[in-house]
């Protein structure tokens, strides 16, 4: 995603039109083969963004919360580094330069995809722990759907060590780590 700097402004979000809802349901189905040699582009990245989590409306989101306590937090992986997903100004805040991509998960797949994006969830802010992980189902769905309707892969994961990424997110008191998601153009 390019060179290291404190953040990341990610291009202005724009969704290609041809793909329907229809074709995104059709094809919506969990990848674990990935083309290592295919990358995601800035564009996608903060569509993909967008499209889980992005505000839609004024202070809203493209997926629901319960009592509209936007409690998660999205954070993406590259072989670049960690990056925290401020949607409201559309950028990606560096938190580490570390590729930790083999360690986002313990499948053997989880570093052959383009980027993982870990879901955190502020207990403080949630109404209980099952409220946040409908929240993070939704947002979830929005991703896949989304990266379906691209013809980009993406499989959810709870196979994941949160103690590790809590300390690579450098995650402090009651952020805890939910799910976690990869994606990726998958293998030919
Ligand atoms: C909450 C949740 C956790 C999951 N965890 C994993 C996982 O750790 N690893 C994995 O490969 N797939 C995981 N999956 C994907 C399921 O295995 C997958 O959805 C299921 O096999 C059906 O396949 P499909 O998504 O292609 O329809 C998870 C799915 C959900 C909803």
């Amino acid at each position: 995603m390019g060179a290291m700097s404190q953040t990341i402004n990610l291009p202005k979000v724009a969704l290609s039109d041809t793909a329907t809802l229809k074709y995104a349901l059709e094809n919506r189905q969990s990848t674990r083969e990935y083309d290592t040699a295919k990358k995601l582009n800035r564009q996608e990245i903060a569509n993909i963004l967008w499209a889980g989590w992005g505000y839609n409306r004024k202070d809203k989101r493209t997926a629901p919360s319960a009592i509209d306590r936007q409690e998660i937090t999205l954070y993406i992986c590259t072989q670049e580094g960690v990056f925290m997903y401020d949607a409201e100004n559309n950028r990606l805040d560096i938190i580490s330069n570390k590729d930790i991509m083999k360690k986002c998960g313990e499948q053997p797949f989880v570093d052959k995809a383009a980027a993982n994006i870990i879901y955190v969830c502020d207990r403080d802010q949630s109404v209980n722990a099952e409220m946040s992980a409908v929240c993070c189902g939704a947002i979830s769905q929005n991703i896949a759907l989304y990266c379906a309707s691209q013809n980009i892969g993406n499989v959810v994961r709870a196979s994941f060590d949160g103690d590790f990424l809590r300390q690579q997110l450098k995650l402090t008191g009651n952020n805890i780590v939910m799910l976690t998601q990869s994606i990726g153009y998958p293998a030919k």
